[in-house]
């Protein structure tokens, strides 16, 4: 983990609000595994200290790239950063993705910045597989022909219908499943609002798939030290114990997580 000074790029509009940023952060970039995030210091926010997560959309040799969308103070002032500026960054950060196990089906569900936060692991998975993006206009649906350029089926939902089925990411998924013929165990990644991930996790644990959730919490100081991104997560013996997303996550299996507390 490092926490740098690092140099903008490039910084381009992407689509449906989103803007995709590039970074040159060459001690960073290369120890990126997918689902890890990084915590970038906004410049010019000086009555905001605290620092904004964003998963590792692509790494490209010395650069890293940011997927990110305009939602508040912080994420509207970055849309200001050119070519040269500087700014304080702190990663990889996060656990990450487990590497599909051999002889597992990966498939792949997304919803909002999820699309970028799993681009990685599609790039280093063994096997392409099955890839579902929900969204709630076409304009929401990011990375289609990069996904579909490393061999992913995309399977796309809208729920004004405007690109792919009309309806949420999940029907899809369930009618993929009811005529599914193919016996190989599925390994489920999913990135995205929480009750798309608790709505893919029930499914999961009904259907005895491996399902990895990547979550999405407040983050204060984003390595361990603020408990501000603590969940709740079952322990062997029965017991729960608060985790912290940045730190032991934000990857948890599914089924340690306890949903009914969210
Ligand atoms: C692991 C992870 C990966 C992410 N990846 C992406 C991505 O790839 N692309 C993307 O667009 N977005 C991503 N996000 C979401 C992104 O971090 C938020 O959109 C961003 O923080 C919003 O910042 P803002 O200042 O614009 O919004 P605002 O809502 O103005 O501010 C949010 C800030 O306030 C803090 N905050 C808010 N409420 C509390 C609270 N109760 N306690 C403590 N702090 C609080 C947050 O930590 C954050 O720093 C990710 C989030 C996480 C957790
Ligand atoms: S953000 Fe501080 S402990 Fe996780």
């Amino acid at each position: 983990m490092y926490c740098q000074t690092v140099q903008v790029a490039d910084q381009s509009e992407f689509q449906g609000g989103y803007r995709l940023l590039t970074l040159d952060a060459p001690d960073i970039a290369p120890e990126v595994s997918p689902g890890q995030f990084v915590h970038v210091r906004i410049p010019h926010m000086e009555e905001s200290v605290l620092r904004r997560p964003f998963s590792v959309y692509r790494t490209e040799g010395p650069q890293l790239q940011i997927l990110y969308k305009g939602v508040g103070k912080g994420t509207r002032t970055m849309t200001y950063l050119r070519a040269g500026d500087e700014l304080s960054l702190i990663g990889p950060l996060g656990n990450g993705f487990p590497a599909p196990q051999p002889g597992h089906f990966p498939v792949l569900v997304a919803g909002g910045y999820g699309m970028a936060a799993l681009y990685l692991l599609a790039r280093s998975a063994p096997q392409p597989g099955i890839a579902f993006f929900g969204g709630r206009s076409a304009p929401d649906i990011l990375c289609v022909d990069e996904f579909e350029s490393l061999g992913w089926e995309v399977r796309m939902t809208t729920q004004d219908g405007t690109r792919g089925r009309a309806g949420i990411v999940t029907d899809e998924i369930d009618d993929w499943w009811a005529v599914r013929s193919d016996s190989q165990p599925l390994e489920v990644y999913a990135c995205g609002p929480n009750a798309m991930l608790e709505a893919v996790a029930r499914r999961a644990m009904e259907r005895d798939w491996q399902a990895w959730v990547s979550v999405d919490r407040n983050m204060g100081c984003g390595v361990g030290a603020c408990l501000t991104c603590v969940l709740k997560v079952k322990q062997p013996d029965g017991e729960w114990a608060w985790k912290r997303s940045c730190k032991e996550g934000p990857v948890f299996d599914c089924r340690d997580i306890l949903w009914e507390e969210d």
